[in-house]
C-alpha cells in the first residue's frame, strides 16, 4: 500500500505501576515483570499529519506542544524515531506533524513519558495499518505496545485497559519482555473502577531521572534480590486479584512503593525522591486506614507525588479525609482524581 497525506488522532493514558520497573537490560527490556493500573483521566492526546517528501535521507518532522513548536521535545522524539525505524521503515518517506498536548497541567511532576510514547506509537501503527491494512487487531495493539516500549519502558503498559503486565512472568500466560499484555486472568469485582487520586507534592524537576535511576540498578547490591522479589510480588498480586483481598493487596503496593525508593536511596550515587511532605502523607493515610478500617493505600513512581489508591464504594470518605488532611501537604493544594481506564483510544 501507499498513502500520500493524512492524519490521525490518538489519546493514550498514563499507568501506575502496582508491582515497579526498576531497572532494565539493553533495549528496554526490563530486569524484572511489572503490573500496573491503566489511568482514565490522565492522558496524553496526540495528533499525527503526515506528508509524503522526497528527500529520504533523514527524519523530517515538527513538534508542537499545546499548539506551539517545541524544540527541547525533539531530541527524545529523534531518538525514537531511530530506535523503531527497523520496524517501521517507512518513517523517512513522510514528513511528520506531530502535535500533542496532555490533560492534566503540564508542570505536575506527573510524567508523560508513559501517555505521550503510547499516544505517539498507536499514531505510527495507524499508519502502518493503513499501509498494511490485512494486519491483525491483535497485531497492531501488540506492535503498538512493543513501539512504546521502545519510547519508555513504562509507555507499552499504557496501550491497553484496565490492568496490564509487562514482562516475562512463568505464571502469566503471553506475558513477554518485549510489550505490555492486559492482565489474562479474573479480576475480583473489589478492583473495578479503582480511584487513583494524585497528590501533587513537588512540581519540580526531578534531580534524576528514570533513565539514570535504571542505570544505577547494574551495580546495585541488592539487584539480583529486587528483581526475585518482584516476580514474588506479581505472583502474590495473580491470586489477590482473583480473590480480591484488599490487605494483602495493600501489603504488596505498598511495599513495593518503599522497595523502589529504597533502591534509590541504596544505590551509589544515591538520591532520595521523596519530601518532607510525601511522608506527611503516607503517615497521614496509615492513620486513617487504622481509624476507619477503609482499605486505602498509597504508591510512589519516580517522584515525590503520593498516588492514593482505594475502591470505588470508599470514594466519598476518602475524598473527605484527603480535602480535611492530605490537600495541606500538596503543592498548591493540587490532586487530580482518577481511575482505572481502558487504554488508548483513536480520536
Ligand atoms: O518508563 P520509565 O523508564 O520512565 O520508568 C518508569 C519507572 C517507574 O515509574 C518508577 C516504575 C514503573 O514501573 O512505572
Amino acid at each position: 500500500g501507499s498513502i500520500e497525506n493524512g492524519n490521525f488522532e490518538w489519546s493514550a493514558p498514563s499507568n501506575i505501576a502496582l508491582v515497579k520497573y526498576w531497572g532494565k537490560k539493553n533495549d528496554q527490556i526490563p530486569a524484572n515483570p511489572s503490573v500496573s493500573f491503566t489511568l482514565n483521566n490522565c492522558k496524553t492526546i496526540t495528533k499525527l499529519a503526515f506528508e509524503k517528501r522526497s528527500n529520504q535521507k533523514v527524519f523530517s518532522f515538527d513538534l508542537l506542544f499545546e499548539g506551539k513548536p517545541k524544540e527541547d521535545f525533539k531530541p527524545k522524539i529523534q531518538k525514537f524515531l531511530e530506535r523503531v525505524e527497523v520496524y517501521l521503515p517507512f518513517l523517512k518517506e513522510y514528513h511528520f506533524t506531530i502535535d500533542t498536548q496532555n490533560t492534566f497541567p503540564h508542570s505536575s511532576g506527573i510524567a508523560s513519558s508513559a501517555s505521550g510514547m503510547a499516544a505517539l506509537a498507536m499514531n505510527f501503527m495507524n499508519l502502518e495499518k493503513v499501509l498494511n491494512p490485512e494486519m491483525t487487531d491483535e497485531y497492531f495493539y501488540k506492535k503498538a505496545s512493543f513501539l512504546a516500549r521502545l519510547g519508555s519502558g513504562s509507555a507499552c503498559r499504557s496501550i491497553k485497559g484496565n490492568v496490564v503486565v509487562w514482562g516475562n512472568q512463568e505464571n502469566i500466560k503471553d506475558s513477554s519482555d518485549l510489550f505490555g499484555v492486559e492482565f489474562p486472568y479474573t479480576i475480583h469485582e473489589n478492583f473495578k473502577n479503582y480511584q487513583d487520586t494524585i497528590l501533587l507534592v513537588d512540581k519540580g524537576e526531578k534531580q534524576v531521572s528514570s533513565t539514570v535511576g535504571h542505570d544505577l540498578m547494574h551495580d546495585h547490591p541488592y539487584a539480583e534480590r529486587r528483581f526475585a522479589q518482584a516476580h514474588e510480588n506479581l505472583d502474590q498480586l495473580i491470586g489477590i486479584f482473583e480473590n480480591g483481598d484488599l490487605d494483602a493487596f495493600i501489603k504488596v503496593v505498598e511495599s513495593e512503593a518503599l522497595t523502589l525508593h529504597a533502591m534509590m536511596m541504596t544505590s551509589m550515587p544515591y538520591f532520595i525522591l521523596m519530601k518532607p511532605n510525601t511522608l506527611q502523607i503516607i503517615n497521614g493515610i496509615w492513620k486513617f486506614r487504622k481509624e476507619t478500617q477503609i482499605p486505602v493505600c498509597f504508591t510512589l513512581d519516580a517522584g515525590a507525588n503520593v498516588h492514593v489508591l482505594y475502591p470505588k464504594n470508599a470514594k466519598e470518605k476518602v475524598l473527605q479525609f484527603i480535602q480535611a488532611e492530605l490537600v495541606a501537604f500538596c503543592q498548591n493544594g493540587q490532586y487530580i482524581c482518577d481511575e482505572i481506564g481502558d487504554g488508548a483510544i483513536a480520536l
